[in-house]
């Protein structure tokens, strides 16, 4: 049977028609991958996975991420929250998710894909937002996109974390500052043979150009990135199940009130390529 889906946006997003059962019978796992970078986001509605289920279909789909958290049980299980006592880890630093950005850029094979299933919402707000990145580099004019496919970027992860919180203290600044810094190319030439801007909060600076030319290129290509044209915006429904591509998209989470206790499970895939530059 082939897999029905629906588009959400003409470049971004789908949404898959199929049940449990079909998701975990590993029938569609193919099928379900190749939509997934074709289209940046997927979801299904009305799934309500346990943890169980849900790890279990993340494991079919790639290679799970362990020891992100450390409770007991837990296996690859991280809890998106601000509450301190759920995720204290994740408290910490989760106020960044609300700026563009892809996940592990510090790191030299970003994850691949990420699986969310919402426990708590809020009433008002936390909605995610995708923007695809790929469509966003193939909309540039050539000569452009000549040159960028040149340039290396800096990831730093106060550059990710100060516009978020512009009033942290020299502590805090200090703590991002300690972590390491990672280089990639602006363009990432993906295995597949798109490419994709490999964008994101954490851009520091582009290596080797002057700091006031290179700030003003990552701001107008952001601003280029998350026009609505490009954007996803998910208002999440309990029983929701959503898989994004975190090698070709950007996502943030809207604002909403912290009380909330808005809280998503989350289960990560380590990624199957480095970030390559156009060959
Ligand atoms: C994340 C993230 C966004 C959200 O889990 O990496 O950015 O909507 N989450 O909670
Ligand atoms: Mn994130």
């Amino acid at each position: 049977m082939a897999l029905a889906s629906v588009e959400l946006t003409e470049r971004t997003g789908s949404e898959l028609r199929v049940d449990k059962a079909a998701l975990l019978s590993g029938e569609f796992v193919q099928d379900i991958r190749s939509l997934l970078v074709q289209r940046g986001v997927l979801i299904v509605r009305d799934i309500h996975f346990t943890d169980e289920e849900q790890r279990a279909f993340a494991r079919s789909l790639g290679d799970l991420r362990l020891g992100t958290v450390k409770q007991e049980g837990d296996e690859g299980l991280l809890k998106v929250t601000f509450d301190e006592k759920v995720n204290p880890e994740y408290a910490k630093f989760f106020f960044g998710s609300q700026l563009w950005h892809m996940d592990g850029t510090y790191e030299e094979v970003p994850p691949f894909a990420t699986i969310l299933t919402p426990r708590v919402l809020s009433e008002t707000g936390g909605q995610t937002e995708f923007a695809n990145n790929y469509a966003a580099y193939e909309d540039l004019p050539e000569a452009e996109r000549t040159q960028l496919d040149r340039l290396k970027v800096i990831h730093t992860m106060q550059a990710a974390l100060f516009p978020g919180k512009p009033d942290c203290t020299v502590e805090e600044f200090a703590l991002w500052h300690s972590y390491p810094n990672r280089e990639h190319p602006l363009v990432w030439q993906h295995r597949s043979g798109r490419k994709s801007l490999v964008l994101s909060t954490s851009a520091s600076h582009i290596t080797g150009m002057h700091p006031a030319e290179s700030r003003y290129l990552l701001q107008r290509l952001m601003v280029h990135a998350a026009q609505p044209r490009y954007v996803y915006r998910h208002n999440w429904r309990m029983g929701d199940l959503l898989i994004w591509d975190n090698t070709g998209t950007m996502h943030r989470v809207l604002p909403f009130p912290p009380e909330s206790g808005r809280q998503l499970h989350r289960f990560t895939l380590n990624g199957e390529e480095g970030v390559t530059a156009v060959g």
